[in-house]
Formats: C-alpha cells, sequence, structure tokens
C-alpha cells in the first residue's frame, strides 16, 4: 500500500524502515513531519492508507476528508485510539487498525521510574551534585517496601506494574471492571476505586480513556487521597482534572506527582519549544513544582517497543491489504484502549 505516515519522529522513520524493509518492502512509505489534522488532509491525496500516532486528529471530519481522498486504512502505531472516531471511519468505509499490545514493560518500568525519581528526589540530587552541594537536606524519600500502591487498571501495563512493585514488597491494591487473576495471584486486592485512593499511598492510573474514565482522578478523588499521596499518570492526560490536581499540588495534599501524560499535550509535546513561551498556564505551573516530574509522553520509547509497534504496524497494513481486514481492527463498539 502507499502509506502517509504523519507526525514523523527520527525514531518512527528508522523502525518503521526497518520493519518495511525485513518484511521485503512491502510497502511504500512516505513520512511528513506534521500532524494529522483537517489542515494537513491534503498531504494523504493519492495515499490508500495513513499511519499516526497519539496527538493526529482522526475526527469526524478528517475521516471524511480522508475517505474523499481514497484512504481506505488508518493504522494507528499506537494502543490508544481515543483520537479516532471509529463511528465516522465505520460510516465511511475506513479501516482502523492499532497496536494493541507492544512491551508493556516500556511503560510499566518509565512508571516506576517516575516514582523514583520522585521519591528519592533524583532530579534534585543531580543538579546539586553538579553544583557542588553534597547537603542531603530535602533529599529525603520513603521506602516503596511496605508501601501501599494503587493500581487503576491492571491490563497489560497496569500487571507490569504490579509485578514490578510486588518485587519492591508493597502492597497492591487495584480497580479494574475485569479483575486479573495473575494479579490475584501476586496478591493484589481488588477493591472500589475511592477506597483505592482513600488507602494508597501511591495512586498509579493505568486504564484507558473512556467517556466513564474522562476525569476519573477529579477534585474528589484527589481530596480522597491520603495526605502526602504520591499521584502517577502514564496512561492519559484527559483521566486527570489538571487544575484539581494543580490545586492538591498547591494545598500540599499531595506529596508528589510523576506524569508522562497531559490533557492538553498536542499543543506541547514531541515538539521542540525550547524558544517559545508556554502559553498553557496550567501546565507551566505544574512545571514550577518541586515534586513534580513530567516527562514528554516516552512510556512507550524503548529499542524494544518501537520495534514491536512497527512490525505490527507493516503487518496490520499487510494484512489490510491482502484480506481487506486484519485481527487488529479496532471495532466500535469495543472500548477504547
Ligand atoms: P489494556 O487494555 O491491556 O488494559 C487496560 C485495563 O483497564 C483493562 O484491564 C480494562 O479492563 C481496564 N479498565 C477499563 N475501564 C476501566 C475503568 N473504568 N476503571 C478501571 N479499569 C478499567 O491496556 P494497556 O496496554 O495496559 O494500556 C493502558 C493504557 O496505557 C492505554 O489505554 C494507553 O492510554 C496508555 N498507554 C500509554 C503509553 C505511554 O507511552 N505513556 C503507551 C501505551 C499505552
Amino acid at each position: 500500500m502507499k502509506v502517509a505516515v504523519f507526525g514523523t519522529q527520527s525514531y518512527d522513520k528508522q523502525y518503521l524502515k526497518e520493519a518495511n524493509e525485513n518484511a521485503g518492502d512491502a510497502h511504500e512509505l512516505k513520512f511528513y513531519k506534521p500532524n494529522l489534522t483537517r489542515d494537513t488532509l491534503p498531504l494523504a491525496e493519492g495515499y490508500e492508507a495513513v499511519c499516526i500516532f497519539v496527538n493526529d486528529v482522526a475526527d469526524r471530519e478528517v475521516i471524511e476528508g480522508l475517505a474523499a481522498r481514497g484512504v481506505k486504512l488508518v493504522a494507528l502505531r499506537a494502543a490508544g485510539f481515543n483520537n479516532v472516531d471509529l463511528d465516522a471511519a465505520r460510516e465511511r468505509g475506513v479501516g482502523v487498525v492499532r497496536v494493541p499490545a507492544y512491551s508493556p514493560y516500556a511503560v510499566a518500568e518509565h512508571t516506576v521510574a517516575l516514582l523514583l525519581a520522585l521519591n528519592r528526589k533524583i532530579y534534585r540530587a543531580f543538579n546539586r551534585v553538579r553544583d557542588g552541594n553534597f547537603l542531603l537536606d530535602g533529599l529525603t524519600g520513603f521506602d516503596v517496601r511496605g508501601k501501599t500502591v494503587g493500581i487503576v487498571g491492571t491490563g497489560k501495563i497496569g500487571l507490569a506494574v504490579a509485578r514490578i512493585f510486588n518485587g519492591f514488597g508493597a502492597r497492591i491494591l487495584a480497580h479494574d471492571k475485569y479483575p486479573s487473576e495473575e494479579a490475584k495471584a501476586l496478591g493484589a486486592e481488588y477493591v472500589e476505586v475511592e477506597r483505592l485512593f482513600e488507602e494508597s499511598d501511591v495512586v498509579t492510573l493505568h486504564c484507558p480513556l473512556t467517556p466513564e474514565t474522562y476525569h476519573l482522578a477529579d477534585a474528589e478523588a484527589f481530596e480522597r487521597m491520603k495526605d502526602g499521596a504520591v499521584f502517577l499518570n502514564t496512561s492519559r492526560g484527559a483521566l486527570v482534572e489538571s487544575s484539581a490536581m494543580v490545586d492538591a499540588l498547591k494545598s500540599g495534599k499531595l506529596g508528589g506527582v510523576g506524569l508522562d501524560v497531559y490533557e492538553e499535550e498536542a499543543d506541547l509535546f514531541f515538539k521542540d519549544l525550547s524558544d517559545r513561551v508556554i502559553q498553557d498556564d496550567l501546565f507551566a505551573r505544574l512545571l514550577t513544582f518541586p515534586n513534580v516530574v513530567v516527562t514528554g509522553h516516552q512510556g512507550f520509547l524503548t529499542v524494544e517497543a518501537l520495534r514491536n509497534i512497527a512490525e505490527t504496524t507493516i503487518g496490520n497494513i499487510t494484512d489490510y491489504e491482502r484480506t481487506g481486514k486484519s485481527g487488529n481492527e479496532v471495532q466500535p463498539q469495543r472500548e477504547s484502549a
């Protein structure tokens, strides 16, 4: 197929080219730096498929624009598909495929990295030592062993997180509509989300963004949390009511926040804005706290995950080209992940 790849970063190009070569140059790939949006739709002209990532826009207008240009397939090089209007795609006969599973360890390990960086003040210590200041005040952390970690969503990533924290000797509380036997076997106790918020020293989100989970962590949820709890989100920004999180940080209710995603990240992440003034005041405020660590949606960024993503994406496009369907097709009635 002729495939227009949108929002291309250097690593996308490297791994997609490699996977396509390994598949005998199965497809003709054209790499575009801009994201897919209403404005960049003309770039899809003459292509049968578009390959997109989490901050590309595939709403109804874009899907209709793609269909009008002869595009038959939207291949997400991601697991989440909350940025695609599936009903519009079905109506216009545009297939949507995704990468449902790729190294969940990449995101799970990054989640734990955020906690450890926060808890042991690695970023502060690093700067201090480089400045020749070897004082330790303000760098006190806590043992994760014996603490209660609350995991919301125990699918592939949440389960990998549970395994790591089990290794640390933490008590694990979990909340999921479909409890995992594997998580239970690790000793995870499934509870209502309210109890999870109330009893956890560390709360970490690993559920998909759906209408049901939108702003799952709101003012009421932060109010329920233990004083000084650490809150982690490596799933999707809109799971969290950002203004309520900032309030909980300002009041000292939250002891620390580690984020790899942000509600309005589409205007910020995956771009070099270092010579500009950040216009998002809430995000700018978040960056001022000494107990907040933010990374720019890099949880998936390991060699293993990038290779998995590229291979599955190329395979999905090949399946669709040959049979008009793919095992990784997203169905409108299925929940967003
Ligand atoms: P998964 O589909 O394996 O697991 C999601 C789990 O959430 C399932 O067990 C599901 O039952 C549960 N769930 C659904 N609705 C829920 C609710 N209302 N409350 C509690 N649990 C609920 O997905 P996976 O692979 O573990 O990914 C989780 C999320 O991580 C994705 O949806 C995506 O948003 C995010 N992600 C972030 C990445 C990053 O780079 N930061 C990379 C990949 C995924």
